[in-house]
């Protein structure tokens, strides 16, 4: 099998170069403008053009014998969050309120790198590089889909950064490793009037207070203890003073699982929970959904490359399992619905100070980037070569 050679002080130092300029310019899911040019001006500097912007701001390229038959894909996502940077780094955040507090400047830089390391190797198949916007929103991989993005591809790979695990640790899994998601908005309609006379009105804030303290029981009655799931409410609005009783209150939330059946039985007493608080307090209670996430769900061929890629590149003792699957929600699950694939994860950990992904705090340690580049391009390599073997 072609190994992938070791990361040059050089590439090691234009990767980190890459990931502090992504990080100082900051942008928002759709919005990532100056990060789509800045990569397509890296792209050139290792000759590889022509890219393809497809998605809003994504970019599309590949490399490879023009007309080989089997394509992999290698994905990275781009954006940033609403986050306003206190970490008090020398290449923090400039844009205000922004920052990418989830590692995708990381993933950025990666993806470039093992860029730079197949483009010198001979390569026996196609590789297309994805650089996905707006992951953060949940549906960047769905606009790359739509748009053409993985056309043509045998199997998808990607990495995200774990800073729960130390630096050169790739965790492999079978299977699930992020949840179904699906978040919800509860609007419940009484009526308003004088706080001294409740009994002239229908108030909104017990009825959201009764509803949401029952929909805690939702997880410990309706699911199988052996299957996780988690209901958490992260918004609620209502009233205006506090002498008026308030007709109108909002609850907004999201339901993660792990399992098929334990989703179903959530969604299920969601709604019930919500028609019966309507009964039950008599106000107009009304459910939406918003859009939900599917599952990442790994499959078995595309782990056991991700596996073989990995201890190609760490030591095997730090080839691990995650552990059990992250109640996480991450948009690549739109790829893996329609080919097979793999995502990894890659340790990270600088310091227990430092505070965790989408906190202001959030930092990992550039000692990942090369062991992610290598990572990403082995995993092509190894791809096309146990390919040729089945
Ligand atoms: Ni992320």
């Amino acid at each position: 099998m072609k190994t992938v050679p070791n990361i040059s002080p050089q590439l090691y130092s234009w990767m980190r170069d890459i990931r502090k300029t992504i990080h100082q310019h900051p942008e928002l899911s759709f919005e990532e403008l100056t990060t789509a040019a800045y990569i397509n001006q890296k792209l050139s500097e290792i000759d590889i053009k022509p890219v393809r912007r497809i998605a809003g701001t994504g970019l599309v390229a590949e490399i490879g014998p023009p007309n080989a038959p089997v394509i992999v894909g290698l994905r990275a996502d781009m954006d940033a969050l609403p986050i306003t940077e206190a970490t008090g780094l020398g290449y923090a955040s400039t844009n205000p309120g922004i920052m990418h507090s989830c590692g995708h400047d990381g993933h950025v830089a990666m993806l470039l790198g093992s860029a730079a390391l197949l483009q010198k190797m001979e390569l026996p198949g196609r590789v297309r590089f994805l650089f996905q916007p707006a992951e953060e929103k949940g549906n960047g991989a769905e606009k790359m889909i739509e748009e053409g993005g993985i056309k043509d591809l045998a199997a998808i790979f990607s990495g995200h950064i774990d800073t729960h695990f130390e630096t050169g640790i790739i965790t492999v899994d079978e299977g699930i490793i992020c949840a179904y998601a699906d978040p919800f908005l509860i609007q419940l309609t009484g009526s308003c009037g004088h706080a001294a006379r409740p009994h002239e009105c229908k108030d909104t804030i017990v009825a959201a207070a009764g509803l949401i303290t029952s929909l805690q029981s939702l997880v410990s009655r309706e699911v199988s203890p052996n299957h996780a799931a988690v209901l958490t409410v992260g918004k609620i609005r209502a009233g205006e003073i506090h002498n008026v009783v308030a007709g109108e209150a909002s609850i907004e939330g999201t339901i993660r699982s792990t399992h098929q059946d334990a989703r179903k039985r959530m969604l299920a007493g969601l709604k019930r929970m919500v028609n019966g608080a309507a009964s039950y307090y008599d106000v107009k209670a009304e459910l939406k959904f918003f859009e939900s996430l599917p599952a990442v769900i790994n499959s078995c061929t595309a782990a056991s490359i991700a596996r073989i890629a990995a201890q190609t590149v760490v030591a095997e003792k730090n080839v691990i399992s995650q552990g059990p699957s992250s109640l996480g929600g991450e948009d690549f699950a739109f790829y893996l619905k329609e080919i097979p694939g793999c995502m990894v994860r890659f340790g990270a950990k600088v310091s227990d100070q430092t505070g965790p992904a989408h906190s202001p705090t959030f930092d990992f340690d550039d000692g990942v980037l090369p062991v992610g580049a290598s990572w990403y391009a082995q995993v092509a390599q190894t791809y096309h070569q146990e390919y040729r073997e089945l």
